[in-house]
């Protein structure tokens, strides 16, 4: 379906960093898909770091390089923006383009802390903004399944949840220090702040509200190299598990993990997801990515593998037997920003809202407390 030219909307990224690239490489093969009714067109880039502009030189329709993002902002020829910077930029960056006029992907954590979160999202709601936070592997055909799957109705009683996001190249204690590994520029959370949202999203659509949490938080190399020769405090944390309680309508004290680590061997990027009831359950892993593993109660103990297919929530010309991967699923999320943006997402997966960024900055805010008063906290 070719897309009218009504319906595109010019975009303005800001930080061109790893995630600013990502996000024009989704806009670069946005004819891949079939029936998103609205179309991106990446028109601007800023980054302090001027060298960093040159990478989307190659890119055709960018026609601003800003190393102000106030800059960007004023220029009325832009409808949206995506800002990709360290956390503590956040509230100054996004508040500047929400008050700019403009509407906002942001990146997780969605301000450095509890407090910053909620005054964006109270600035956003203000104004009037359409404000989405990024947070893609929910739309993996993997996970929308396990999201239907636990929204059946078919689990029975709920026995445990357990959500991970899981990176190992923290282990080499020589790898240097960047400022997600400090706490000035990452927040207090730490992995957390990093991770979390991965973790928190698809639990808090679900309606899977802890209402206790006991966290378990560990910082494992406290010094890193610092890249000139030297060593700089390496002061985040880098594990973070935390176990909450949620109450279901008659059934109290379900247990919910949710963990982020930085530091768990084998695992490069690996996200994963449990569901477990008395009657049906489902597991998924990044690990194997088409792989869909669910049971239903019977005689005999087993997991059932189904293949999975390129069943995104919006339609591609990939074939329908190939597999997803994180390019994918970026370009999945920044079609259902744009068609939510445009009122036409229907019944598809919608991004982490304002509401859903503070709700998981209370979770780390709580897990933080626990780790301090070594307590159980009630949320
Ligand atoms: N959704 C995801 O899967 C995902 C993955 C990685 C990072 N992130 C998030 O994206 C954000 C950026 O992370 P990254 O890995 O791209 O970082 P990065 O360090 O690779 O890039 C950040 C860029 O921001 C630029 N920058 C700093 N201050 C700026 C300013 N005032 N104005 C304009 N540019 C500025 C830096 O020069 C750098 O190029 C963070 O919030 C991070 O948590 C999300």
């Amino acid at each position: 379906m070719s897309t009218p030219a009504s319906s595109v909307v010019r975009i303005g990224v800001i930080g061109a960093g790893l995630m600013g690239k990502e996000v024009a490489s989704a806009f670069g093969r946005w004819f891949a898909l079939l029936d998103c009714p609205v179309r991106p067109e990446l028109v601007a880039v800023c980054d302090v770091n001027v060298t960093a502009l040159d990478w989307f030189r190659q890119v055709p329709t960018v026609k601003y390089f800003d190393a102000d993002h106030r800059a960007q902002l004023a220029r009325a020829d832009i409808d949206a923006v995506y800002i990709a910077v360290p956390h503590h930029l956040h509230e100054s960056l996004y508040l500047d383009a929400i008050r700019a006029g403009k509407d906002l992907l942001a990146e997780k954590p969605f301000g450095i802390d509890l407090a910053a979160a909620r005054r964006i999202r109270d600035e956003a709601a203000r104004l009037g903004r359409f404000v989405r936070v990024s947070s893609e592997f929910p739309f993996l055909p993997g996970v929308q399944r396990a999201i239907q799957i636990a929204r059946s109705g078919s689990l029975g009683k709920i026995l445990s949840l357990r959500n991970s996001f899981l990176h190992s190249s923290d282990l080499d204690p020589t790898k240097p220090i960047n400022w997600k590994r400090q706490n000035r520029f990452c927040g207090e959370a730490g992995v957390m702040n990093d991770l979390g949202l991965h973790v928190a999203h698809v639990p808090i659509r679900l309606g899977w509200k802890p209402v206790r949490l006991h966290a378990q938080l560990q910082k494992i190399y406290t010094e890193r190299p610092d890249g000139k020769g030297g060593t700089a405090a390496c002061d985040t944390w880098d594990n973070a598990v935390l176990h909450c309680t949620v109450d279901f309508p008659g059934q109290p004290g379900v247990p919910l993990t949710l963990e982020t680590k930085r530091m768990s061997p084998t695992d490069t990027n690996s996200w994963e997801i449990e569901i477990l009831g008395t009657d049906a359950g489902v597991r998924y892993s990044t690990k194997h990515p088409k792989t869909l593993l669910t049971y239903v109660r019977g005689k005999e103990q087993a997991w059932t593998a189904t293949d999975l297919g390129f069943g995104t929530p919006f339609k591609t010309i990939t074939g329908g037997i190939f597999e997803p991967g994180f390019p994918d699923i970026l370009m999945q999320m920044w079609a259902s920003f744009l068609a939510e943006r445009a009122g036409v997402l229907g019944d598809r997966f919608g991004c982490a809202t304002p509401d859903e960024a503070v709700a998981h900055h209370e979770l780390w805010a709580a897990a933080l407390e626990s780790h301090r008063t070594r307590t159980v906290v009630t949320l």
